[in-house]
């Protein structure tokens, strides 16, 4: 049986330790050794022949690939169940090569407004400039207004599985149906929900992006980022010519003739074009020693994840009858309109990340903040470490008022305390 169908048919807790390894290729090494090297040996000019017609495999330079690196791409694979994944320097990195390479050339991504802050300022501040347009659904909560809003030019729709900061969970399969009718892919962002708590390509994504700097790493130690392609969207039609044009880097050696990136690699076209293009040229790769340190958070994902899950839980009950606290933001908070559909698509839980009211002036509020013990004040979730960190002035500090109303998170419809943005 080939490595790929073995692992098909373990479970979720085999594969986070063992997908994607194979002792027997590494001198046997039970953990994953860390290649810190920028380059590898040639061997002798027919062996670069053979590499550089994709004849054999082997590795050439860091930049575009890596066996330590290589592990933790095989690995995000397996537990997403894609065809191909590929690792990068950043969740930012992740998301704007995906993003791009499916919309270069002039074309368009719909999204929604509640989404993380960084992602959201990146298309207003890079995205346009660069000649692709970002458009938002008027109502993320109602699947319809995504079919609406897509035009000709739209090439991807992009949402978060659990969205940033406010846990909003959308109707996923019946946006990736819209996005299938109009033969555009889904792009899932699974950063806060994780493989562990849900699988969006079972549920119709067609790529998954990570920012592995949150959970997946674990340990708030490593910048890093993930792109999963399920293999299932067809990108052999009129909207996405670049998976169809000929590359001379991929020519058949025999022929001559130049192969298009699905010719030649029809299995994973979408993560080997972002490789061999985007992680060429724009060089947002992720180093081996950061790809080790995520591979050890993801060993632990499951029980890091279920435990973070039920403390949240628990936090969420204490502060909604918390005489200080005006409302809570969670799916397993009182009365979310969220709470149906969680409970359907993530039944181990909807994340570990909530928002909530204070009540009182932003001096009490600057107080409560500055004198918070154990939790840190720092802006990276899916540590180990609990944190509390005001969104409106600092992670999301680089928006106007108006943007931040608008992807809500200064929340000054629903605070009776907190009127105006904090800056
Ligand atoms: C949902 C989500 N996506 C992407 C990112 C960006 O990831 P990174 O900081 O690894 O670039 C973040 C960071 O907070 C995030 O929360």
């Amino acid at each position: 049986m080939s490595e790929e169908k073995k692992e098909k048919k373990l479970g979720f807790d085999t594969l986070r330790v063992r997908a994607g390894y194979n002792p027997k290729e590494h001198q046997n090494s039970i953990a994953v050794p860390i290649y810190q090297t920028a380059a590898f040996d040639l061997g002798d000019t027919a062996r670069v022949d053979r590499l550089l017609s994709f004849t054999e495999f082997g590795w050439l330079y860091t930049r575009i690939g890596n066996p330590t690196v290589n592990v933790l791409e095989q690995r995000i694979a397996a537990l997403d169940g894609g065809a191909g994944a590929i690792a990068v320097a950043s969740g930012m990195a992740a998301i704007s090569y995906t993003l791009l390479s499916l919309a270069e050339g002039g074309g368009r991504i719909l999204t929604v407004e509640k989404i993380y802050g960084g992602t959201f300022d990146s298309f207003n501040k890079i995205y346009a400039k660069l000649g692709i347009g970002v458009d938002f659904v008027a109502d993320q909560d109602d699947p319809e207004s995504f079919r609406k809003a897509i035009r000709p030019e739209t090439k991807a729709i992009f949402i978060e599985s659990i969205s940033n900061p406010n846990a909003t969970v959308l109707d996923i399969e019946a946006i990736a149906s819209i996005a299938h009718d109009a033969g555009i892919p889904l792009v899932v962002d699974n950063t806060f929900a994780t493989p562990y708590l849900f699988n969006p390509i079972e549920h119709g994504a067609d790529i998954v992006v990570y920012s592995a700097t949150k959970s997946l790493g674990g340990h708030g130690t490593t910048i890093g980022g993930l792109i999963v392609e399920s293999g299932k969207f067809n990108f052999n039609t009129p909207k996405f010519p670049q998976f169809q044009e000929p590359v001379y880097l991929l020519r058949d050696r025999q022929t001559g003739k130049d192969k298009s990136f699905l010719e030649a690699f029809p299995l994973f076209p979408f993560t080997v074009r972002i490789r061999l293009t985007y992680l060429a040229y724009l060089g947002a790769a992720l180093g081996p020693f950061d790809a080790f340190q995520i591979l050890q958070g993801i060993e632990t994902l499951s029980e890091r994840v279920a435990k973070q899950v039920s403390n949240a839980e628990t936090l969420i009950q204490h502060l909604e009858n918390h005489p200080q606290v005006s409302w809570v933001k969670h799916p397993s908070a009182r009365g979310s309109k969220y709470a149906k559909l969680a409970r359907k698509l993530l039944p181990k839980g909807a994340g570990s990340v909530f928002t909530f009211g204070f009540k009182g002036t932003e001096a009490q509020y600057n107080k409560f903040i500055d004198s918070v013990e154990i939790f840190s004040f720092h802006a990276n979730v899916g540590d180990a470490r609990s944190l509390i960190i005001n969104s409106p002035k600092t992670t999301h500090g680089e928006l106007r008022p108006d943007e931040q109303a608008r992807a809500d998170w200064n929340y000054p419809d629903i605070s009776d305390t907190i009127k105006r943005p904090f800056h």
